[in-house]
């Protein structure tokens, strides 16, 4: 099985790595026969699959209850899991109980949003054995700062911060940082500048790896297309049609076929 120290392999034999995000076992259990390196219990949970509109709603039971669906589905693969809004800023005690929780519920490592505050806090959970991933640019959970889901580090004093950031986060010991919606130029600077991999997203190629939102590479959601994602398949259409065929094969008594129903029933009762 692979695991957190192959991050850093990954990165060395200049192999890309690959992540997406997971929150349920039926969807795991299709990822876990997949070439992906490593699977994400994202907080956009909360909007991917409660229908939040931020990541504000997501709770660590929330996180924890997905993360071990996710693990049962997929018992092979490398498995991060976020730490939610506020989680990590209520002192260290709660912290490290979310963290428990997560890891219990199956995670190899956590993952938290920005720097600032955040450092000895990074510091206490590598130093307790588990591995952190930082996360920087668009951090979600700052939507209310931001005004919105807006790209980040545009200005040159933003860049310099950010490469500032992903280097006291490196120093602090995190295995990884994703980097979200800042320019590609950025992301290519700040991936320069430290020895950890970066996962991008939206952040163009010039990063260690990439990671998407497992729902956005679908095409689950016709609505919702954010421009930096790439749909891999249209599924919100496929499976609109898949389920108008059977309610129009239940309407014209396709389904079930007289004799599939009684021989099955046949096998059941032995
Ligand atoms: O919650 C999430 O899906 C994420 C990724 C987009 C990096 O944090
Ligand atoms: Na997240």
């Amino acid at each position: 099985m692979k695991n957190i120290p192959d991050f850093q392999k990954w990165k060395a034999a200049g192999k890309p790595i690959t992540m997406v995000t997971c929150y349920d076992a039926a969807t795991a259990k299709i990822l876990n026969a997949t070439s992906v390196d490593s699977i994400l219990i994202g907080d956009s949970c909360a909007m991917v699959v409660h229908g939040f509109d931020s990541t504000v709603h997501a709770t660590v039971e929330m996180i924890a209850a997905h993360t071990a669906a996710v693990r049962r589905g997929a018992p092979d693969k490398v498995i991060v899991a976020d730490l939610p809004f506020l989680s990590n800023r209520k002192g260290i005690d709660h912290a490290m109980d979310a963290v428990d929780q997560l890891m219990k519920a199956g995670a190899n490592a956590v993952k938290l949003e920005r720097r600032k505050g955040n450092v000895q806090l990074v510091e206490h959970i590598v130093d307790s054995g588990v591995p952190v991933m930082g996360h920087l640019g668009l951090t979600p959970q700052s939507v209310n700062e931001f005004g919105g889901f807006k790209m980040q580090g545009k200005s040159s004093s933003a860049a310099k911060a950010l490469v500032e950031d992903a280097r006291m986060l490196e120093q602090a010991g995190c295995f990884s940082v994703v980097l979200e919606c800042i320019p590609g130029d950025v992301a290519e600077e700040v991936t320069r500048s430290v020895s950890i991999p970066t996962i991008g997203i939206g952040c163009g190629p010039e990063v260690s790896g990439q990671v998407l939102v497992v729902n956005d590479l679908l095409g689950m959601d016709a609505q919702f297309q954010p421009r930096f994602a790439r749909k891999y398949d249209n599924l919100s259409e496929r499976i609109a049609s898949a389920v108008d065929r059977y309610c129009a094969d239940v309407q014209s008594a396709a389904f079930p076929a007289t004799g599939e129903y009684t021989s099955r029933l046949a096998k059941l009762e032995g």
